[in-house]
């Protein structure tokens, strides 16, 4: 069986890791096509060097660029990739512009689809991301669902059976790398001086946060104000819309530094007194350390770390404020997210459907 995947931003590289490991492991001939959407080294290399994911097979090199631009480029260019390679299955992950080009020209082209981290939504149409999903989702042969809600979501779309539940990647992921990192003091800890359990981690990137100036204002000075230094971590989009509206980033209990390797951001996290983010993965990453995580966003697809009261949504600069410094949550052994050997069924799953289709 040849499984070709197709990865472009950070996320992705995140969850190609065990992907690659277990079709590997399986025999499986795997194509990593990588569309070049995110390409500082920092965004994208170092995630293939430190989870030791093979090099891409093919790099479109496609680049920033609004969302048609950008999805039409890879349009443009795939088309060529999944014909010379012509594979069993195109995977595609996640919700970036990545997957959704990927997901249509296989579907034109008529290469099986598969969707990994299908079903999730947050119901908001204003976040590009949902539209890819729902659009992936639709289109795929094969919706490969990390949860249980995200599986029922798939259900009442009439998705059922181009279902399955396999569990979540990025929990087979963490496990792994939280046991490579423990032990080791993070270097940006060292360099900034932070103690651990002193002082929070934050993350902002997300269109809907940063592009407006008054919303990115108050995120930062909702953060600038809190009873802990802030380590924020800052994602090139995040860089550049601060110096556009003029809003300094180094200021109050902030503390900027650039992105973090992946086994960096896990021992960070997992040493913070509490995580702030607009990123999807990372509200997971800190349910999964039991870390309380304040969401800077009005819903989530991660629904279940709210239900246990492990992450809190937070608009305004009050509930922000509120949230961040809100007591511990109740102690929780559940395991929403998986048993850390989704990628195996994922494998599994693909060579059992080929062989039924
Ligand atoms: C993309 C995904 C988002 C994901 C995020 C992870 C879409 C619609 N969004 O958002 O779901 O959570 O990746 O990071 O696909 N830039 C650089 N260097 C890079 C890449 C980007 O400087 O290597 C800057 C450019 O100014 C670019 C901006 O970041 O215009 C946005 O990049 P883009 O890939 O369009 O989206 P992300 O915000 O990274």
């Amino acid at each position: 069986m040849k499984v070709l995947s197709v990865v472009g931003a950070r996320p992705q590289f995140v969850k190609l890791a065990p992907i690659s490991r277990a079709a590997e492991a399986a025999g499986v001939d795997h194509v990593i096509v990588h569309t070049g959407q995110h390409y500082d080294p920092m965004l994208s290399d170092v995630f293939f060097t430190d989870l030791s994911i093979p090099a891409p097979t093919v790099h479109l090199g496609v680049g920033s660029g609004s969302h048609g631009v950008q999805t039409g480029a890879m349009l443009g260019a795939l088309d060529a990739v999944l014909d010379e390679h012509a594979p069993d299955w195109v995977l595609v992950y996640g919700d970036t512009n990545s997957t959704l080009a990927a997901a249509v020209s296989a579907v034109k082209l008529h290469y099986p689809v598969a969707h990994l981290e299908a079903g999730l939504r947050s119901f908001n149409r204003r976040m590009p991301e949902e539209h890819n999903r729902v659009l992936t989702d639709h289109a795929a042969d094969l919706c490969l669902a990390p949860t249980q809600v995200a599986l029922d979501h798939l259900r009442a779309e009439g998705l059922a059976e181009r279902s399955v539940l396999v569990g979540d990647v990025m929990t087979d992921v963490l496990l792994n790398v939280r046991e490579l990192v423990a032990g080791d003091r993070p270097a940006s800890l060292s360099e900034t001086g932070l103690a651990d359990g002193g002082f929070y981690l934050a993350t902002i990137h997300r269109a809907e946060n940063t592009d407006d100036p008054t919303r990115l204002r108050t995120i930062v000075e909702s953060l600038a104000q809190l009873d802990r230094p802030v380590l924020i971590v800052a994602h090139p989009r995040l860089v550049a819309k601060a110096a556009e509206h003029g809003i300094e980033l180094a200021t109050g209990t902030l503390v900027p530094h650039r992105p973090l390797r992946y086994p960096e951001l896990v021992a960070v996290a997992e040493r913070s007194a509490g995580v702030v983010t607009d990123s999807g993965g990372l509200q997971k990453e800190a349910f999964l350390l039991r870390v309380p995580c304040t969401t800077v966003r009005t819903e989530t697809e991660w629904v279940e770390t709210v239900d246990l009261g492990w992450n809190v949504l937070a608009d305004t600069h009050e509930e922000i404020s509120r949230a961040v410094q809100r007591p511990a949550p109740e102690p929780t052994r559940a395991e929403p997210y998986g048993d850390g050997r989704a990628a195996e069924r994922v494998i599994r799953t693909l060579l059992e459907a080929r062989r039924a289709g």
